[in-house]
């Protein structure tokens, strides 16, 4: 049986695949080809990330195929609903990259207190002629330690991302309208645990407390995070979007910075995804990843031993 993994999958993944006894083939085909290729090998299995699309004409046309999967969390790029009608299995792994997503969430907030992201613009074009200048510049920098971060979305992520904080004391409050209650257990080295437990706060309570906000909610039809919510918020607040392009308003946000109300953002995900705004891309407060929460060996090798493990008990 032979599964096409277009946007890639780990070794781990392969691995276990072939010695189930299937095929994998990594080629990457264009978007407009895929139905032919299909066809033409008869796939059963097609593994997507974010990239290529799985809509109506590939599940109507490809009459081989018995399985979509996933690697990752975020199935907009799927017609999961009208595939599973069809009779089709649709998997993903949402778990394997919660790790990794809050790592970059922090990556950013560390980077941000510290205006790292503007320092690492400047020292290359001024370090070794305004040394002096620069090193005034980023004096005023602040601790994390001991501040308020308030998580939007208390899933898988939003908890990783509180292990995290409360990893450095931090105080962390959240909100979740389908969670009202939590309990965070971080797992130390040497086998040591300690439990915390939580409870939602309102959204305006969290705007209005917390020091630095991260953003763990899925793609939503409306703003989270507008001028409204801006307007709320402390003044110099930091805020991190590693969760889907569109959930802060990214013109309100330009403004919240020129106003002095943020300080920095750390931007992970974009509104006009691939091509970002040139204003968010140009902005000296803005700290830049271009999508790549998940993207690490560990997460990926966890994404595709995930795949690999459903569709040996899905296929086999
Ligand atoms: N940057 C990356 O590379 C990357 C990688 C993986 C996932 N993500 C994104 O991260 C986000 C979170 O993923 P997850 O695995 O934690 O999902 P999850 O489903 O475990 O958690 C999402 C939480 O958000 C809550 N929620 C929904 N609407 C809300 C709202 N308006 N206000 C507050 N809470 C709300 C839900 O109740 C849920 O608890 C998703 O958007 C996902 O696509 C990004």
């Amino acid at each position: 049986m032979k599964i096409l993994a277009n946007d890639g999958i780990s070794k781990t993944g392969i691995t276990q695949l072939e010695a189930a006894g299937f095929e994998v083939l990594t080629t990457t085909v264009a978007q407009e080809q895929l139905i032919h290729y299909i066809n033409q090998n008869n796939i059963v299995g097609l593994l997507v990330r974010s990239a290529t699309q799985v809509r109506k004409d590939i599940i109507d046309n490809c009459p081989s195929l018995r399985l979509i999967g996933r690697g990752g969390v975020g199935m907009d790029n799927i017609d999961v609903a009208y595939a599973k009608e069809k009779g089709l299995h649709v998997i993903n792994t949402p778990a394997a990259s919660s790790e990794s997503v809050a790592e970059l969430v922090f990556a950013h907030l560390f980077g941000g207190v510290r205006f790292l992201y503007d320092a690492n613009r400047n020292m290359p074009l001024e370090g070794d002629s305004k040394f002096k200048q620069l090193k005034k510049a980023y004096a005023g920098g602040s601790e994390l330690r001991g501040k308020t971060l308030g998580v939007i979305g208390f899933g898988r992520i939003g908890q990783a991302t509180a292990k995290i904080a409360l990893g450095i004391g931090m105080k962390v409050i959240y909100t979740d309208p389908f969670i009202d209650k939590a309990s965070i257990t971080i797992n130390f080295f040497d086998g040591q645990t300690v439990s915390f437990d939580f409870k939602s706060v309102t959204k305006s309570a969290l705007l209005q407390q917390a020091d630095f906000i991260s953003l763990h909610v899925p793609a939503q039809k409306e703003y989270v995070i507008g001028k409204s919510e801006f307007n709320i918020m402390k003044e110099g607040i930091g805020i991190v979007n590693a969760a889907r392009g569109g959930v802060i308003d990214e013109v309100a946000l330009i403004d919240a910075m020129e106003e002095g109300k943020v300080s920095f953002a750390g931007l992970d995900v974009f509104e006009s995804e691939p091509k970002p705004e040139i204003k968010i891309l140009m902005h000296p407060k803005i700290s830049l990843t271009p999508h790549i929460g998940a993207a690490t060996g560990e997460a990926q090798d966890r994404i595709g031993s995930e795949l690999a493990s459903q569709i040996i008990t899905l296929l086999k």
